[in-house]
């Protein structure tokens, strides 16, 4: 009985693998598995927002900015703080590396692609053609939603919707200068 029982499966095993063999579309897919390479080579570093969902996060900025207003209650210490968001790609200070994005030094009223060291999209070399300044406006637009602001750039960060963190952010950003550009007037 024990033998017979042991044949009953081995007989099983056969007839399950007919079957199978029987029903299964591609055969060779049974032992085939194809290997996917990667999409994308490299690495990027995205960086979220814990958006507040009291904010007017899905809005998007008005089309006309009082500038003036906006810096004046800007403060350039707490946006040094902010700039930890960024000092993950980015450098601050004079004559530092360029990391994954270029050294932030003096960008405030620069031309766009400031670095001639650093490799740019060419959506940013679009601009930079163009002569496009990074002026307190258009860094303040940039920041909020970099991507949609410059459809291509490959600088991989959300944006801060926060307008007192962008403003901040730029205020320091200002100090990174030998002779930091006037405020808005
Ligand atoms: C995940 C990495 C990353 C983070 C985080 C990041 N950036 Fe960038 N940034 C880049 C890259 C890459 C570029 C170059 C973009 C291109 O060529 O399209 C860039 C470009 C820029 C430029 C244009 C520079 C120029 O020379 O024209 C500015 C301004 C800028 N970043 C500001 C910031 C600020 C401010 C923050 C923080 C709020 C920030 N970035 C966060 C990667 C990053």
């Amino acid at each position: 009985m024990g033998d017979n029982f042991e044949f009953d499966k081995i007989v099983l095993v056969i007839a399950l693998g007919i079957f199978v063999f029987i029903f299964s579309d591609n055969f060779g897919n049974l032992f085939y598995r194809p290997v996917f390479e990667p999409e994308k080579r490299g690495f990027e570093i995205e960086v979220a927002e814990n958006n507040n969902m009291s904010e007017s996060a899905s809005k998007d900025l008005p089309e006309t900015l009082d500038m003036h207003t906006i810096m004046a209650n800007a403060d350039a210490k707490l946006g040094e703080d902010v700039f930890k968001k960024c000092a993950v790609c980015h450098t601050a200070e004079k004559g530092r590396v360029n990391k994954v994005g270029p050294n932030l030094c003096g960008i405030v009223n620069a031309i766009t692609a400031h670095k001639s060291d650093f490799a740019y999209s060419a959506a940013m070399l679009a601009r930079a053609q163009q002569n496009l300044k990074w002026d307190y406006e258009i860094l303040y637009r940039y920041l909020y939603a970099p991507k949609k602001f410059v459809p291509g750039t490959k600088m991989a960060f959300a944006g801060t919707k926060k307008d007192e963190e962008r403003a901040n952010l730029i205020a320091y950003l200002r100090t990174l200068s030998d002779s930091p550009p006037k405020l808005p007037q």
